[in-house]
């Protein structure tokens, strides 16, 4: 495995991460970073999502700039060719060196996203990835998906995300000038999962929310419910009703994925997808969510995240000393698990090494 040299990051590598999008990874290499390691996607000859790291173990060039050669990826340099395993399969200037190998990541697909394993292959069971699935498979829904390159570290968009109290400030398009007069914060935690639950009660029904509210009601009650999953993958899901009414009685759902991966320690990947249960066949309508969010990370939350990342400079968050207010249980917890699961994981590989040795 090779590094981008960057400040000193730990990341939890046993855990899938989002790396791409299924149709971005095909015949063409696809080059991108992740835990600041170059890797390189492809496909084999059966379709299968193939990952190797992206760097030539003979003068290190980088194998994305090569070409695809049946289930083998061939270096621009000097011809060689790794097969889907990694292992040198063709050397043009004699026999096949015994070392020339390229590490290979362990890669699933799943709601339409290729998922990277960093850590060791063995360990890498489908189980692992939590359940996003709510509406990716179902019919009731119209989803919209983006992707966005974040100028910062990964837990940044994290703590964005846990913290929904931000919108107020934000993201004024969204009309919920006074949301936190209307709003009541609970965190729950389990295992390596947080929820960040937020209810609004009687909250005025915004121009934005017109679009999907179907009632005559001036106010709603809204429920926004985000849960965090180790190391960064979250899924959020709001929900209005009438006033008065429970959530069960919702009639507008609203949920979304928000896929981070870390792309170097001051930079992250940012895939999303958001769904609607309201007037599903208006593709204008669904064209319009997908501005309308992508519009929101790209120019609000984006450039925020990206200005906190400059003010931090290279210190660690924590040596910060960041003040705590309540509706930072969410976000503080799971930074708190994911620091506790690489440490784990840290002193497992350690002993592992020695055990070995
Ligand atoms: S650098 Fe790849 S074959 Fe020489
Ligand atoms: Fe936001």
């Amino acid at each position: 495995m090779i590094s981008m040299p960057e400040a000193k990051t730990s990341y939890l590598r046993n855990a899938w991460y989002a790396a791409a999008w299924s149709e971005e990874v095909s015949r063409t290499p696809l080059a991108r970073t992740f835990l600041a390691e170059p890797v390189v996607l492809f496909r084999d000859t059966n379709g299968s999502p193939i990952a190797l790291a992206d760097r030539c173990p003979h003068r290190f060039a980088p194998l994305s700039k090569g070409k695809i050669v049946g289930d083998a990826i061939e270096c621009p340099y000097h011809g060689l060719r790794f097969g889907s395993d990694g292992n040198c399969v063709h050397n043009y200037h004699g026999p096949i060196p015994k070392a020339a190998s390229a590490h290979r990541y362990a890669l699933m697909e799943r709601y339409g996203v290729a998922w990277i394993w960093m850590g060791d292959a063995d360990k890498a069971h489908e189980d692992r990835l939590p359940d996003f699935g709510t509406f990716s498979n179902d019919d009731r829904f119209a989803v919209a998906r983006g992707y966005l390159p974040v100028s910062g570290n990964y837990q940044l968009a994290v703590d964005n995300l846990l913290d929904l109290t931000h919108a107020q400030f934000l993201h004024p398009a969204l009309g919920n000038a006074n949301s936190s007069e209307h709003s009541v914060f609970k965190m729950n935690s389990e295992g390596s999962t947080v929820w960040a639950k937020y209810f609004f009660e009687g909250e005025p029904v915004t121009p934005f929310k017109r679009m999907f509210w179907e009632s005559a009601s001036d106010t709603c009650n809204r429920w926004a419910d985000i849960r965090w999953e180790a190391p960064s993958n979250l899924y959020l899901e709001v929900a209005t009703s009438e006033c008065g009414g429970s959530r069960e009685e919702a009639v507008v759902l609203v949920p979304s994925s928000h896929f981070l991966t870390p792309e170097t320690s001051k930079t992250s990947h940012y895939f999303w997808m958001n769904a609607r249960n309201v007037r599903i066949d208006d593709e204008a309508l669904t064209e319009m969510f997908r501005q309308g969010t992508d519009n929101a990370f790209r120019n609000e939350d984006e450039p925020m995240i990206a200005l906190v990342q400059e003010r931090m400079g290279d210190n660690d968050f924590a040596s910060l000393k960041p003040v705590f207010l309540s509706t930072d249980r969410a976000a503080g917890r799971a930074r708190q698990i994911l620091t506790r699961l690489i440490e784990a994981e840290r002193s497992t590989s350690q002993s592992e090494t020695e055990r070995a040795a």
